[in-house]
Formats: structure tokens, sequence, C-alpha cells
């Protein structure tokens, strides 16, 4: 293929020379007819088509390098792959890996749009190895975008690495002035579909969640078909970023890429509050059924999936169905990297009065770039997850309270319905609310938390067949 792409272009390149050559040859030279002049003048034609060629070679073989280099980088990603993941598997697998064609998609006629869309191909990795992931961060009529910016700027550990596209919903004025001041350090782009949207009477209030729903669904097709990226790290303007924001991403990227049973990297604990999380698990990461948003990372291969079918309004909702989501879990962290400052706005006030703003920030770098994560991969995980999770002592919800279990280790409480899950839930301070029967953060039926120094897993029977629906 590039071999061919190579001959083409020299071809090309030798006929738009000789093409030229004839053309000055037809060209009238001067008033007067003068055969020695125009000798003289053919040669030196002659000479400069003849150093085009010697310079269209010097092209050629810069491309040809390029593409070695490419290729170079390539090797180079998969080295750190096996590296950073395990020694036992051969190198050569995880090529093939990071060549896999993207999934199949179901609605072709629909693909076929998107697919004909212009995009241009940005390299993938950088000459270093390290894999480009474009971060979008989502704007409106919020000026404290500057606060979000400013962190991901300085914190940033290179800005080809980690190009910042900034999308911005709304034409507010004040917004854009303070995003253009940031010049050529991100790339601002805006939806140009301003006009009102046809919203339901009886969801009129709920209007705001449906520019929002248009508003991502524009920006994520720009990013990934538009400007070419492979992946892209999701962030809306209200976040405060950890310390080791970066670093989580890019020691997470692996696993998004080898295991096809995640879909998500997320850098949100739904139930990251001081008091159910270990303080000192700044380095604990978890599986999760549940896609927890705020701050998640995405590969263009899944937006290739759902940007087609794209819903209207209450996208996030709309992820977690089972239709979209396909038993495929996300990565999350004990400690949260990200953390809202607070929203006005769409989104309801009371939820970030009573969950979100006590939500703890990790404020200690964990080099996840350097750390073995393949026990995150779904094979290694699961036998470890149900192992440690059914091996635990039962014990009830006072006992835990009072602090009056006597062994130390990890503790399980069971729920067998929707009610007792949702009792013991909001006894513990816990979320307590399902989406497509999903408790927020669990993995297999399971909520693991910690609490007065103990991890506890609150956990359906080791039969669990699966996710109740209707469970809401
Ligand atoms: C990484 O951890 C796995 C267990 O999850 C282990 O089998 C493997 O040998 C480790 N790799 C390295 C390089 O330590
Ligand atoms: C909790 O367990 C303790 C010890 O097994 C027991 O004495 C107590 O009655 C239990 N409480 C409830 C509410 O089941």
């Amino acid at each position: 293929m590039r071999k061919k792409s190579i001959s083409f272009i020299f071809a090309s390149l030798c006929l738009w020379g000789v093409i030229t050559y004839f053309l000055f040859l037809d060209r009238p030279i001067g008033r007067e007819y003068n055969k020695d002049n125009i000798e003289g003048q053919i040669d030196d034609i002659e000479k400069k088509v003849k150093q085009q060629f010697a310079e269209n070679k010097k092209f050629i073989q810069a491309l040809k390098h390029n593409l070695k280099d490419q290729k170079k980088s390539k090797d180079a990603i998969s080295a750190i792959l096996v590296q950073n993941l395990d020694n036992n598997e051969p190198a050569k697998e995880l090529v093939d890996k990071m060549d896999r064609q993207p999934r199949p998609i179901p609605d072709q006629e629909k693909n076929r749009k998107v697919d004909e869309i212009k995009h241009t191909v940005s390299d993938k990795f950088l000459p270093n190895g390290n894999p480009v992931i474009a971060v979008l961060v989502f704007s409106c009529n919020r000026i404290t975008v500057q606060r979000c910016l400013d962190q991901l700027i300085s914190l940033r550990p290179s800005a080809e690495q980690f190009p910042i596209i900034v999308s911005q919903d709304c034409d507010h004025e004040p917004t854009s002035t303070i995003i253009q001041s940031y010049g050529e350090q991100i790339t601002h782009i805006r939806q140009p579909d301003q006009r009102d949207i046809d919203v339901p009477p009886k969801e009129k209030k709920f209007k705001g969640y449906f520019k929002i729903a248009r508003h991502y669904g524009w920006a994520l097709n720009q990013v990934f078909l538009e400007f070419g990226y492979e992946t892209a790290i999701v962030v809306e303007d209200d976040l405060d970023v950890a310390p080791d924001f970066f670093e989580y991403f890019s020691g997470t990227y692996p696993l998004l890429m080898r295991d096809s049973t995640l879909w998500c990297i997320s850098a949100w604990n739904d139930n990251g509050k001081s008091e159910l999380i270990d303080e000192n698990g700044h380095d604990l990461l978890y599986r999760t059924d549940f896609f927890p948003g705020l701050g998640w990372m995405l590969t263009k291969d899944t937006w290739m999936e759902l940007g087609p079918k794209w819903p209207k309004s209450y996208w996030d909702d709309w992820i977690r169905k089972p239709e979209q989501r396909k038993d495929r879990a996300c990565i999350r962290p004990e400690l949260s990297r990200t953390m809202t400052f607070g929203k006005i706005g769409v989104s309801n006030g009371l939820f970030f009065e009573k969950h979100l703003r006590f939500i703890k920030l990790n404020d200690v770098f964990v080099p996840f770039t350097k750390m073995n994560l393949t026990y995150l991969l779904k094979d290694n995980y699961d036998m470890a997850f149900v192992n440690e999770v059914y091996r635990s002592r039962v014990v009830n919800y006072t006992e835990l309270k009072k602090d009056a279990i006597q062994n130390p280790g990890p503790v399980r409480i069971t729920y067998h319905t929707r009610q007792a899950y949702k009792n013991t839930a909001k006894m513990l301070g816990l979320m307590d609310d399902f989406r497509s029967g999903v408790p927020r953060t669990s993995y297999r039926g399971v909520v693991t938390f910690f609490y007065k120094g103990r991890r506890v897993h609150l956990a359906p029977n080791a039969n669990w067949a699966g996710y109740d629906i209707t469970w809401s």
C-alpha cells in the first residue's frame, strides 16, 4: 500500500517535470527569434528540470524516511505496551492488536454519511512512542473555563501529546474572549448550529440537556472525523484536575487499546467522598460497569459506533443503556482525578450540594505509566475480584457501623432486592441510584468502598445473573 503510493507520487512528479519542460519549450521566448538564445534557454530549462528531479528524489526519500519513522514509533509503542502491561505476551501480538480493525458497525447506511466527512489523519503516536490524546473541553457560557484551562495547560506534560480543543456552544462573548486569549496553546472551535431546538412541551425545562447532546455529538465528530484523532479525553468547563491527571490517562491507555471489554477510562469515583475511600489508596484502580463520565477517555472506534445513533438529549443515561454499553466496563480510580468546582445552569444544583462537592480530589502524583496494570484486564481482574468478594466474611450494617468486627481484611454486606440495596447504600452514605439497573461504581453487581479503615463490598449473591434493568 505504502509502496504503491510512493510510486504513484514519484510517477506524478516525473510527469509534472516533463510537462513543465514542454510547456517551457512551447512558450514564445522573445520578440526576436534567436536560435542560439533559445538553445541557451533550453539548456537552462534542462538544468532546472534536472534540479527538480533531484529535489523530487530528496522529497521521496524524506517521505520514505517519514514512513519508516512511523513504523519505528509503532514498534516503540508496542515495546512500551509490553513494558507496561506484562512481559509474557510476544510483542507481535500486541502490534497486531494495535492494528486491529474498527469493530464492525451495525448500521452501514447511517455510517456511510459519517465516513464521507473528509478528515485529516493525525499521527497516532509521537516519535518517542507516546500516544497522541486530544483533550476536548466543553464550554458554553461560563468564564470559569479559564480555571479548567489553566490547570490543563500547566499540568500537561507535552502540548504535542495532549492537544487541547475547546469546543464552545452558546456564542457567549465573554467566554469566547477568554478562550481566545489562550492563543496557540489551544484550538478553539464553535458549535455552529445555534438554532432553537424543538423540545416536546413536557420537557421544556430540560431544553439544556438537548443542547448539551447536540454539542457533544458535533464536537466529538470534529475531534475524531475532522481532526482525525484516535483517542480523546472529554472534560467539561467546571472541572478541577489532579496533578497526575495526564499520567493516569497515559498509564491506562494501553488497557483501553488492548481490552475490548473496556470502553472508557474515567477519572471519577461516584463514591469518592473522604469517608468512603482509602485516602492512602492513591494508586488503586477498579473496573466498573457504571459509566462515570466527568473526565473520561474514549477511542475513535467507540465513537464510530455511538456517533451515528447519538441521541437528541440525556446522552449520559442513553450511553448507560445495555444497547450501547454491551457489557463493557470502564476503569475508575479510588481517588478521583477530577472534581467539579460547581455547576450553575442546566445541571441540578442540589446534586452538587449534596454529593459532588464532597468528592475528594487526589493530590499525590502516581507514576501509572511505570506500573504493571495488567491486573485490570478482564481475564485477570474478574477471577481475583470474585475471589476476594465472595471469600470475604459476611457482616451486617450494625456491626460495620459500630466497628465491631474482630478480624482484619475485607468484609461483605449482602443485598438481594432493590430496596435492600437502597436502604443500605443510604445508611452508609453511598450513592443509592441506578441507571439501567446498574448501581453507581458497581462491578458485577458489587459496590466496593472503604469504611472505617476496612474494605467493604456491598454485594448480591454469588450466583448473580446480571443487572435487572427495572431497578431504578
Ligand atoms: C504484571 O502483573 C501480572 C499479574 O497481573 C504478572 O503476571 C506479570 O508477570 C507482571 N509483569 C511484570 C513485568 O512484572
Ligand atoms: C448483626 O450481626 C450481629 C452478630 O452476628 C447480630 O448479633 C445482630 O443481631 C445482627 N443485626 C441485625 C440487624 O441483623
